[in-house]
């Protein structure tokens, strides 16, 4: 067992040499150690400011020449060209609002209508790299969706239902049972619903790898990015992900609800038949026709208005990645070393066998939080919060540890792992 001195020294050393220390000082924090930004990420200091303009002069004083004066109407496409670079991925394909939950429904449906298509028509439609038999022309009705059976409950509750619309079959299975499955039935898949990371376990999966092996069945991926967007490179133009969505209120800082984004692959756009085709999304919005036609490129993803105190106030939260040129490698390098240093405490400062890490070792199958489980998590984690350490409990017995390389330092990891032998010790 380590000296608890060495350990706040070496996290003194880690935080002296850590390039990114500065920025902890552009977000409302206080004495707490804050460990749930997997969850809501922390204030950034000039959010408040911004807000009250939108409030009092863009609302208060401009009113509806709003929409138009201070870019109201097309802050969709433009806070998701502002998100895009962080999830790997050119401008024009990332549109920002609705919820998860929205749009994981919006892409999962899309999904499973263009692999309709791609059979009806026998074709591709264009979707020109595909190297699988998207074609099904006279080959089997594509008629199941697989979904990670461990995922974020919201995710699997809609994909059943979209199975039900669609009158697919549901396959719940783990990522590491996607390749065999799509080996072995691969022609009868439509689409496909991961996680990147898990949000229990912390463990993340191979995107690259997953995708490719969709694609390569002819079916159309989902990937819900929640707990990597900000967190780790995610590359979704490199890898050839179909389809994307994920939450900006965590490793983004967007506060409490703010809107989510939705990632349509520029050359699917043209085929991306939204399920939720509101007055937003129309071609001409503003013409006010009873035929509905679709907008081109992201905006295709909208529906109704808007959320604009919500979006204005995540747009003005990116700030901190743009003006402080913060790249998602050097957070990704952080990420992981924090993460290591908070496992490394933990095996120092808790009694073996107390807890068990239900997090990766690998760096390569690690997200940016370490889940821990023990019996009674539920009230350690009371008694952590109570002594200013602020994870958060995932059912039955997790605790759960994000890290968000931002504003998390080297001492809270050390502080965390010292509190929590003692909560555990109570
Ligand atoms: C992986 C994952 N997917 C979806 C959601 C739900 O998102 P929303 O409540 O914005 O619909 C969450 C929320 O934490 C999540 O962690």
């Amino acid at each position: 067992m380590s000296e608890p001195l060495d350990l706040k020294n070496a996290a003194e050393a880690l935080d002296a040499a850590d390039p990114l220390a500065a920025l902890r000082a552009r977000f409302v924090l206080d004495d707490v150690t804050y460990l749930d930004g997997n969850s809501l990420g922390a204030l950034p200091a000039h959010v408040p400011a911004r807000v009250a303009d939108v409030v009092l002069r863009q609302w208060g004083e401009l009113r509806i020449r709003s929409w138009e004066e201070s870019g109201w109407w097309t802050a969709p496409e433009r806070i998701g060209d502002r998100i895009a670079p962080l999830v790997g991925a050119a401008a024009g394909q990332v549109v920002v609002g609705d919820s998860t939950s929205v749009n994981v429904f919006k892409a999962l449906v899309a999904a499973v209508r263009m692999a309709r298509a791609d059979g009806a028509t026998g074709g591709t439609g264009g979707v020109g790299d595909r190297t699988g038999d998207r074609t099904g022309g006279g080959g089997p009705v594509r008629d199941e969706i697989l979904v990670d059976a461990t995922t974020f409950p919201t995710d699997g509750y809609i994909a059943e239902s979209v199975a039900r619309m669609t009158g697919c079959t549901l396959r719940p299975l783990t990522p590491a049972e996607v390749p065999s499955v799509l080996a072995d039935r691969g022609d009868r898949v439509a689409a496909v619903l991961l996680n990147h990371v898990d949000y229990r376990t912390g463990r993340l999966h191979d995107l690259p790898a997953l995708t490719a092996a969709v694609r390569a069945a002819g079916a159309y991926v989902v990937w819900d990015l929640c707990h990597s967007a900000g967190a780790l490179p995610v590359g979704l133009d490199e890898h050839g992900v179909d389809l994307a969505v994920g939450c900006t209120y965590k490793y983004l800082n967007g506060g409490p609800g703010s809107p989510a984004f939705l990632y349509v692959r520029r050359d699917l756009q043209a085929r991306f038949d939204s399920p939720l085709p509101g007055w937003n999304s129309h071609a001409e919005p503003f013409g006010m026709r009873s035929a509905y036609a679709p907008a081109s490129g992201a905006a295709r993803g909208r529906v109704g208005t808007p959320d604009i105190l919500s979006l204005l106030a995540l747009e003005a939260a990116l700030d901190v990645w743009d003006e402080d040129a913060v790249s998602v490698t050097a957070v990704r390098t952080k990420s992981l070393a924090l993460t290591d240093f908070f496992l490394r405490c933990v095996e120092a400062y808790v009694p073996d066998g107390r807890v068990e890490s239900v997090t990766p070792r690998a760096h390569a199958e690690r997200g940016s939080q370490v889940a821990l489980r023990c019996d009674d998590a539920g009230d350690v984690m009371k008694r952590l919060i109570e002594r200013g350490v602020v994870g958060d409990y995932r059912a039955p017995d997790v605790l759960r540890f994000g890290f968000t390389p931002l504003y998390v330092g080297f001492a809270d990891v050390e502080r965390a792992a010292r509190v929590l032998a003692r909560a555990l010790a109570d």
